[in-house]
């Protein structure tokens, strides 16, 4: 046992806090150091996950790791054996919107590790149809396909695999950032727009779409779109999603056809 456990570990032997086992009470300046030593014990107990910078770790992934470490989301994840935190994302959208419907059809637009698609098979989906740039592990129920979402085949692959309509089109599509803000934005915005186009190609009537957008909601030109064709549209943040992220969501409900 490391010396700072010992205060703590004489109080379950049960003396009291500051007294000794013989009932006499220590001196002012001994008690003030065994204060002390106790602040610092408590201390230790209560703090959460700390990350060495190691040489080559760069900052920004010391700060990731620390992030990932603390992060409850992650540890349920963990517990429950979703493979990744953004599981939770889809369980809050289906809990408000009732987007996975039973036996139903449902494409998983960038679905890599998998965790938005073993919700919707956990969640009654008869089968689901993924892509990702990625490779994905098998989940049971699921064809995922190894592939670039923007290549010009892609849709064409996809409407095939899924052999018919589907209930459902959702997409968590996230470029890998550049650092570029510019860039970035326009990368993000095409892959929005390209997944709300597919969705409305595929949907079956009555279908719903659910897409991850970025700073401040969907574009107002892809919005008026999506209105004139959904009954409803809303935007959405799950509890999930990190409050310092600039991730919202899009839900486009009951398509017209
Ligand atoms: C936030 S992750 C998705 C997490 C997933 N929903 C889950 O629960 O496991 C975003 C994914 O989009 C994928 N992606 C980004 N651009 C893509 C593209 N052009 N084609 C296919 N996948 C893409 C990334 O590879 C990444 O796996």
């Amino acid at each position: 046992m490391s010396k700072g456990k010992k205060p703590a570990a004489r109080r379950q032997s049960g003396a009291a806090p500051g007294k000794r086992m013989n009932g006499t009470k220590p001196s002012e300046e001994r008690r003030g150091r065994m204060t002390e030593k106790m602040d610092k014990d408590n201390a230790t107990r209560m703090m959460t996950h700390k990350v060495k910078t190691a040489r080559g770790r760069k900052i920004s992934s010391k700060l990731w790791l620390e992030r990932q470490l603390n992060d409850p989301y992650v540890k349920e994840a963990q517990i429950k054996g979703y493979r990744s935190r953004a599981a939770f994302k889809i369980i809050e959208l289906d809990d408000k919107f009732k987007l996975i419907r039973h036996d139903s059809l449902i494409c998983d637009l960038g679905c890599a590790p998998g965790g938005w698609t073993q919700i919707a098979i956990e969640r009654g989906a008869k089968r689901v149809v993924g892509i990702d740039i990625l490779p994905v592990e098998t989940v049971a129920g699921a064809d995922l396909i190894e592939m670039d979402f923007m290549d010009e085949c892609a849709s064409d692959v996809l409407k095939d695999r899924l052999g018919g309509a589907p209930s459902l089109v959702m997409s968590d599509l996230a470029a890998n950032t550049t650092g570029h803000k510019n860039t970035d934005h326009l990368k993000t915005i095409a892959l929005v727009e390209a997944a709300a186009e597919f969705a409305m190609d595929v949907l079956d009537k009555g279908g719903d779409f659910v897409t991850k957008v970025f700073q401040g909601g969907a574009q107002s030109d892809l919005l008026e779109r999506l209105r004139s064709r959904f009954e409803i549209v809303k935007h959405a943040k799950p509890k999930s999603s990190r409050a310092g992220s600039p991730e919202i969501y899009l839900v486009a409900k009951n398509f017209r056809g």
